[in-house]
């Protein structure tokens, strides 16, 4: 798997024939199948997977535009996190809504949606070599994955490339603004959710990376 500490510049997926041929397809077919399963969610169902994935790349392409970086990055970016929570549809569908805390062993069948994910991709398009590849394995394997090396499967700072840091932060964030019933009576405002990441959950996140996010939903704010 290559480590992504420079940005994924070299390749292109607008034009890419590779990636417009076999890769979109993929792509395009496995939302569809997310979308699919979901319907036997209940329909009070509130962290809807696959609005989740659409909000992600945007956000995920958005935050890169603001860093500045080039239009060929953020493109690719966003694609490769379109597709970063596929493996969900291979757990059993009631495992997601339960009216109880779910078990340590239900919640580790939930964290495996990311080898899950890496299992579809090596069936569909282990046959090929691309570097977009490279970068989706990446960002599908190890969006979960914190700076301090808690995430699901405990890779330290060194070993989190830069695309998988900021899809981390991204994550999270999305997560923590859709109100689910554990969540209670927490603020789950912009302002509310980058309070809490920063105070309470520093250790998790490349902090530089987080306070140029912070900064982009602040300003979304003010522009609303
Ligand atoms: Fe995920
Ligand atoms: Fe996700």
């Amino acid at each position: 798997m290559t480590l992504y500490t420079d940005l994924p510049d070299h390749f292109n997926v607008e034009t890419d024939r590779v990636f417009r041929d076999e890769i979109l397809p993929f792509i395009e077919y496995e939302i569809l199948a997310l979308e699919s399963y979901e319907r036997d969610r209940p329909a009070d169902a509130t962290y809807i997977f696959h609005e989740h994935i659409h909000r992600a790349a945007r956000e995920m392409e958005l935050t890169a535009q603001h860093l500045g970086w080039s239009s060929v990055v953020c493109t690719n970016l966003y694609w490769a996190m379109l597709p970063h929570d596929i493996g969900k549809r291979k757990i059993d569908v009631t495992l997601w809504d339960m009216e109880d805390k779910p078990s340590d062993d239900i919640k580790n069948l939930r964290r495996s949606h990311t080898d899950l994910g890496l299992e579809i991709v090596e069936s569909a398009l282990g046959h090929l070599t691309h570097p977009f590849i490279d970068l989706m394995v990446d960002v599908i394997a190890n969006h979960h994955e914190h700076m301090d090396g808690s995430g699901y499967r405990g890779l330290c700072a060194d070993q989190l490339s830069t695309p998988v840091r900021l899809a981390s932060i991204i994550e999270s964030f999305d997560g923590y603004q859709v109100w689910r019933p554990h969540f209670g009576d927490r603020d789950i405002s912009t302002e509310g959710v980058l309070k809490r990441m920063r105070e309470e959950k520093a250790a998790l996140y490349d902090m530089t990376l987080f306070e140029k996010f912070a900064a982009m939903k602040r300003g979304e704010i003010e522009c609303s």
